[in-house]
């Protein structure tokens, strides 16, 4: 580790111009670029942060080593990207912002939020460092550090640290502060691991009102003691008086349909935390999206109210294909969360309309045939159709399909068994394979479902039953599988709806 550390690069000047340049040339020859979601210009991009309303507009950054794939530790470098927006669609370019150029994150400026206080943001993040012991044990020592950032976008980082180092009960594994305020007060959940390697989450609160001092609070009390062994990226809200921990747990073994991913998101719903015990009484755990790529959520509330989620559209461990062309992830669609019978439901904010062009409308009866549903040849589009399937068993949808349809991702709604399948065994270049190639949730409905679909060059986003089940998945098809085939059966199924191209 000494020698990996010594000469870890603090601040992206210190990288020669040209390097950066050759990074994003190689990465803008990629064929699967994405035309409206997030992503780096060039290498690894990771965890939604700060997301927050501030100076009349929306930011929002996220974990980026931008020379992650050139394999030179030297030149290896960690941080957070600024973007800022006023309609969540078009996103201005604001650069790096928050880099390990301080003692507090020299090995890595890791997840955090923000939030708006009288003219500032306050900014607070997870500061990695590694420290070695007589015996050469390297031990995490994490540091909560705050920055302030003004309405010019310059930062100005806390020089002392919030929090130093874990709670006793916990591994250094202690990140991911989300930073809300109650009763005049400041808190923040983290993810934690306990020193018998289960996960869980602490709560840190501000003594003072500067923010600069903090407490270690507690651990929030919930009913799952074995719940995986690291939690991260920990968000707690409340909508409609209930209360909301939604977070990231690593290490649950799968189960049936669920938890097939190498990590999960979820979440527990329940009454609102009692901020005296830290007691928070709840359901049982939720996974909250039923596809292959989808992790770290953070959410915020826009200033109408509504609580707005984004998502690392990826996993850890996964090998995208997008890697031979020095870049890998990008950021979900935003989406609102909806709470409906005990569950939090996914809906693609109102916002993303303004990225309709041609639209199609859609009246169609449908056989055993295949049908072309795509008629423009545009890739990108957004799909919104109730489907009806009070004479038939199946109705299949292939997605990014060449024209014999042999290569496609495809969505089956099984009647019958009350299940939704996605498949992305024939989508294009294989990835992730060993974690399956099939995704199942059972969805209640008597006749007709509605669907609603974001296609993007390189990945769908499907949700069906008005965000009761959502598949979040990247794909890689090959150019020329631009087409939507749709095929009913056990009979005829109705299709009524719209499709844009985007
Ligand atoms: C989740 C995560 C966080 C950490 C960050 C580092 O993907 O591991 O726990 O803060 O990524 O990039």
């Amino acid at each position: 580790k000494s020698a990996q550390f010594k000469n870890m690069i603090k601040h992206i000047d210190q990288v020669p111009e040209n390097v950066i340049k050759e990074e994003e040339r190689l990465t803008a020859a990629s064929p699967f670029r994405q035309k409206f979601h997030i992503e780096a210009k060039s290498g690894f991009l990771n965890d939604p942060n700060g997301f927050s309303f501030f100076n009349g507009k929306y930011h929002l950054f996220y974990q980026w080593t931008p020379l992650a794939f050139k394999k030179d530790p030297s030149i290896w470098h960690h941080g957070w990207y600024h973007l800022a927006s006023s309609d969540l669609v078009n996103w201005e370019d604001l650069g790096p912002a928050i880099e390990s150029d301080s003692p507090l994150d020299k090995h890595g400026t890791y997840s955090g939020s923000a939030m708006t206080v009288n003219d500032k943001l306050f900014c607070i993040y997870t500061g990695n460092t590694w420290t070695n012991t007589q015996t050469d044990d390297w031990r995490r020592l994490p540091y909560q550090v705050g920055a302030w950032m003004d309405k010019k976008n310059r930062f100005e980082k806390i020089d002392k640290p919030l929090i130093t180092d874990s709670f006793s009960d916990c591994t250094g594994h202690f990140r991911d502060p989300k930073i809300w305020m109650h009763d005049n007060n400041y808190y923040a959940v983290l993810g934690a691991q306990r020193r018998n390697l289960t996960g869980t989450a602490k709560i840190i609160k501000s003594v003072g009102s500067d923010l600069t001092q903090w407490q270690k609070y507690g651990e929030l009390k919930t009913d799952e003691k074995h719940l995986g062994y690291m939690w991260e990226c920990p968000d707690y809200f409340e909508v409609d008086g209930q209360g909301v921990l939604l977070f990231s747990p690593q290490g649950l073994p799968a189960k049936g349909d669920h938890y097939r991913n190498i990590y999960q998101t979820g979440y527990f719903i329940g009454e609102p935390l009692n901020y005296d015990t830290l007691e928070f009484k709840h359901e049982k755990f939720k996974e909250l999206d039923a596809g292959f790529d989808f992790y770290a959520t953070q959410t915020m509330e826009a200033p109408d109210g509504r609580r707005i989620m984004l998502a690392w559209f990826g996993i850890s461990e996964i090998d995208y294909p997008t890697t031979k062309y020095h870049y890998s992830g990008c950021l979900t669609i935003p989406r609102e969360l909806i709470i409906k019978d005990k569950k939090l439901l996914q809906r693609p904010i109102r916002e993303l309309k303004s990225l309709r062009k041609k639209e199609t409308q859609i009246n169609l009866l449908i056989d055993d045939s295949m049908s072309e549903l795509n008629l423009t040849g545009m890739v990108t589009q957004e799909l919104d159709f109730e489907v009806d399937l009070s004479l038939a068993e199946k109705f299949v949808l292939d997605l990014r399909a060449d024209q014999e349809n042999s290569h496609h991702t495809r969505l089956i709604i099984d009647k019958e068994k009350q299940a939704c399948i996605l498949s992305r065994k024939d989508s294009g270049v294989m990835f992730a394979e060993k974690y399956g190639t099939e995704r199942r949730r059972q969805v209640k409905f008597q006749e007709k479902l509605h669907l609603h679909i974001f296609i993007d060059v390189s990945s769908v986003e499907i949700f069906i039953g008005k965000g009761e089940v959502v598949f979040s998945a990247r794909i890689f098809p090959n150019e020329d599988q631009t087409k939507i085939f749709v095929q009913s059966i056990g009979g005829e199924s109705h299709l009524v709806g719209k499709i844009w191209d985007l």
